[in-house]
């Protein structure tokens, strides 16, 4: 009894220390990973294993290095053909309604993998694993790219496993689901219970790059009010912040690719998005030349009501 109390007094402790009112580099692993002055800095050079190599003082042009894109190659290649008159959605709808999924959300699961290399920094025993964490994001639309959409930002902590990874060479895939508005949401079948696995998600892949050095003062503010309208607690770890607990800057996820799920396959849609469509939605209107031209604004998730 005693020992149970101990061990729950030192879990408070810890909790404690861990509160976001330490100073930097207060803790073992910030101390470990970004030195006890901020003088070793091992991921200040970072940008993404792909960008690595390219200009990074230039902003995002047509020579921005891209990945095989399949999702344009696979797009609708599971469609039954059922009109979405019926009420299934079309691919473009679901491209909307995963954009719009984004678009809302602020949370989701990053997966990264511990690097098989000399750059390997992780546990022993872990290379080439993959480990899932949850982590912030914003949908910041036209902060840093107005002509490509869909690429979620990240601020990334030096102390963290999903940033040491990224910075090591991994690329990642972000899941995103609607799972915390099953409340909201009605039966799919009559007398059937409310079901998660009836609701939307879209696994996000791609890679993620150090923004930093591309941006200037009037950006990393618009980078700042839009996380912080979606995360207020970020402040206290803000990049460049002062007394932040743990150092941090500010990155995107590039999304090549994204598999949608809409829900149950009679109803919804389930495979990979045209991400000439994914990039291409904004908000009110897309470009005539997507889909037909709506934005994400014109459709609704389960349970978010009419328009
Ligand atoms: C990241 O994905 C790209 C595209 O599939 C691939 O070429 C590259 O090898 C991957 N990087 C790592 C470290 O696996
Ligand atoms: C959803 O509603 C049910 C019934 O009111 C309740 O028991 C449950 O805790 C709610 N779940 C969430 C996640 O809010
Ligand atoms: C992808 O989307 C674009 C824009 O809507 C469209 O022109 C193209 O045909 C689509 N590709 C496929 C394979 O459906």
């Amino acid at each position: 009894m005693l020992q149970r109390w101990l061990a729950g007094i030192s879990l408070i402790l810890t909790a404690i220390t861990a509160t976001p009112l330490v100073a930097v580099a207060n803790n073992e692993l910030d101390q470990a990973f970004i030195g006890v002055n901020g003088k070793e800095d091992p991921l200040k050079d970072f940008v993404s294993d792909i960008t690595r190599n390219k200009d990074t003082t230039k902003k995002e042009g047509s020579d921005h290095p891209r990945f095989p894109v399949i999702g344009d190659k696979w797009a609708g290649s599971f469609d039954d053909g059922i009109p979405e008159s019926l009420g299934y959605p079309s691919w473009f709808t679901s491209a909307l309604l995963a954009r719009r999924l984004l678009a809302l959300s602020s949370v989701g699961v990053v997966s990264t993998v511990y690097p098989s290399s000399d750059s390997y920094r992780g546990p022993p025993g872990l290379e080439g694993v993959p480990i899932s964490l949850p982590e912030y994001f914003a949908d910041c639309p036209g902060v840093l790219d107005h002509e490509e959409e869909g690429n979620p930002i990240f601020l990334g902590l030096y102390v963290s496993t999903t940033f040491r990874n990224i910075a090591s060479g991994s690329n990642v895939s972000l899941a995103i689901d609607w799972w915390d508005q099953l409340n909201k949401t009605e039966p799919l079948y009559p007398g059937f219970p409310l079901s998660p696995a009836g609701l939307p998600r879209v696994s996000l892949l791609g890679y993620v790059e150090r923004v930093d050095s591309l941006i200037d003062e009037d950006t990393r503010r618009d980078l700042e009010t839009c996380f912080l309208a979606a995360h207020p607690d970020a402040k206290a770890w803000l990049p460049g912040a002062p007394n932040t607990p743990h150092a941090g800057f500010w990155a995107r996820m590039v999304v090549t690719q994204a598999f949608w799920i809409g829900g149950f396959g009679d109803l919804a849609q389930i495979g990979w998005l045209n991400m000439t469509e994914w990039k291409g939605i904004k908000q009110h209107r897309s470009a005539p030349e997507i889909g037909d031209g709506r934005g994400w604004e014109s459709v609704r998730l389960p349970g978010e009501g009419d328009h």
